[in-house]
């Protein structure tokens, strides 16, 4: 698949990830106890009772397929959930107002401002019940009435997928040869016909993520002609998370639509919360297809507003990635595998026998993974896990490679 100067490339980005999280080089933390106990004086929870897998299938030993944190809602979140059980009868339009506040200022943006239902005219930020939500006003908004979506692929299917049931088009510009956006040919290929661009920054399925000084200035020119739709799903995971994101954009006036979730690296994916940035008149015509956080838990978003103030936590959860990240890339490595250096919580590999039957020999093992074919390949994702998910993954991939 990959030449060997592509790989190189790739195995410098991931060490300067490595380097910028200031990863012990010897994984020093490299059993799933070690994992464990840190989990447990962080959250003063047995440890046992730590990154307990909620499963779908009791067999399944380690979950590893659909992309969360396994290290689960910080402490102070877990207390603001249950702190919020008792006024929970009365609808969430306070912690609504304060959560939008948090994000407005962090943002410099225009907050929802004191309307209850949807956001207010001049607003800049709208919440979701997770960025589905989000993503599925967007697609509304931009995929009916001769709507045509242009984005790379392969790419995160939602948003494209609910754009094409209401009747949208979809055009697409393969990724480059090292699995990143191909912001050039993206931007040779924007026409009027387009309504939008959707940009996954980092990109699901294969981790990658664009330079972000080439994206800023992708956004800048791109955006005059259409808008731009940047999912940052797993933006809190790269090296530099204020760099790469585009955020910023939004406070400059340009035509980007910034999407957020804290299902991610916040590891709230049943809590549902997520959030959007974008130009007021945007924000308005996006309200006119989703709630706008009238569909949010008021528990959540109590739980979201300590969590997003929580940088203990936003630190420790990206060294548990990256730490247990290593030891799956050695996991690859020492059996021979190539993979595509992730800045997420996921990594893309190529497995050599069909991709669902190593689907479904690793599920019969007891871990579930995704799988994808393109670019003449058939590929595997795993998310990363605890220590101990990566342990039950290399025991169940070597039996396989
Ligand atoms: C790129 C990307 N965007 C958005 C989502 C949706 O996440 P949520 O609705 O939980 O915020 C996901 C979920 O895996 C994702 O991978």
């Amino acid at each position: 698949m990959s030449t060997s100067m592509n790989r190189r490339n790739w195995l410098k980005s991931g060490a300067m990830l490595a380097g910028g999280l200031s990863i012990a080089p010897a994984l020093k933390w490299n059993t799933a106890q070690a994992a464990n106990e840190i989990a447990a004086r962080l959250y003063e929870l047995p440890a046992t009772q730590v990154g307990k897998q909620v499963l779908a299938r009791p067999e399944m030993k380690a979950r590893l397929l659909a992309n969360e944190n396994p290290f689960g809602p910080c402490k102070k979140a877990r207390e603001a959930l249950i702190g919020e059980i008792d006024t929970s009868f009365r609808y969430g339009f306070q912690n609504k107002k304060e959560f939008a506040k948090l994000l407005s200022d962090k943002y410099k943006l225009n907050a929802p401002g004191e309307a209850d239902w949807g956001p207010s005219p001049d607003s800049q930020v709208m919440l979701g019940a997770g960025s589905t939500e989000l993503l599925l006003a967007a697609a509304l908004l931009y995929g009916q009435k001769g709507g045509k979506i242009l984005s790379a692929d392969p790419t995160y299917m939602s948003l494209i997928r609910s754009a094409q049931n209401v009747g949208a088009d979809w055009d697409t510009v393969p990724l480059t040869k090292d699995y990143v956006h191909d912001l050039d040919a993206l931007a040779d290929a924007v026409s009027d016909e387009h309504s939008m661009v959707y940009i996954c920054n980092p990109n699901n399925p294969t981790g990658t993520v664009v330079d972000p000084d080439k994206m800023r200035s992708f956004c800048k020119e791109v955006s005059k002609k259409k808008p731009i739709f940047i999912d940052e799903a797993y933006i809190d995971y790269t090296s530099d998370p204020d760099k790469h994101s585009m955020a910023d954009l939004v406070a400059d006036g340009y035509n980007v639509i910034v999407t957020r979730t804290f299902s991610k690296l916040h590891a709230f994916a049943g809590l549902r919360i997520g959030y959007c940035l974008a130009q007021p008149e945007v924000i308005t015509a996006m309200g006119k297809y989703a709630n706008g956080a009238g569909d949010i838990a008021s528990t959540s978003m109590a739980a979201a507003i300590a969590s997003f103030q929580d940088a203990e936590y936003y630190k420790y959860a990206r060294e548990m990635n990256e730490k247990s990240k290593q030891f799956l890339y050695k996991t690859l490595e020492d059996a021979g595998y190539e993979y595509v250096p992730s800045h997420t919580n996921f990594v893309l590999f190529p497995v050599k026998m069909d991709s669902e039957r190593f689907v479904q020999e690793m599920m019969k093992r007891g871990v579930g993974v995704r799988n994808w074919s393109f670019a003449n390949q058939e590929w595997c994702r795993v998310s990363v896990g605890t220590m101990q998910d990566m342990e039950y993954f290399a025991d169940a991939f070597n039996q396989l490679s």
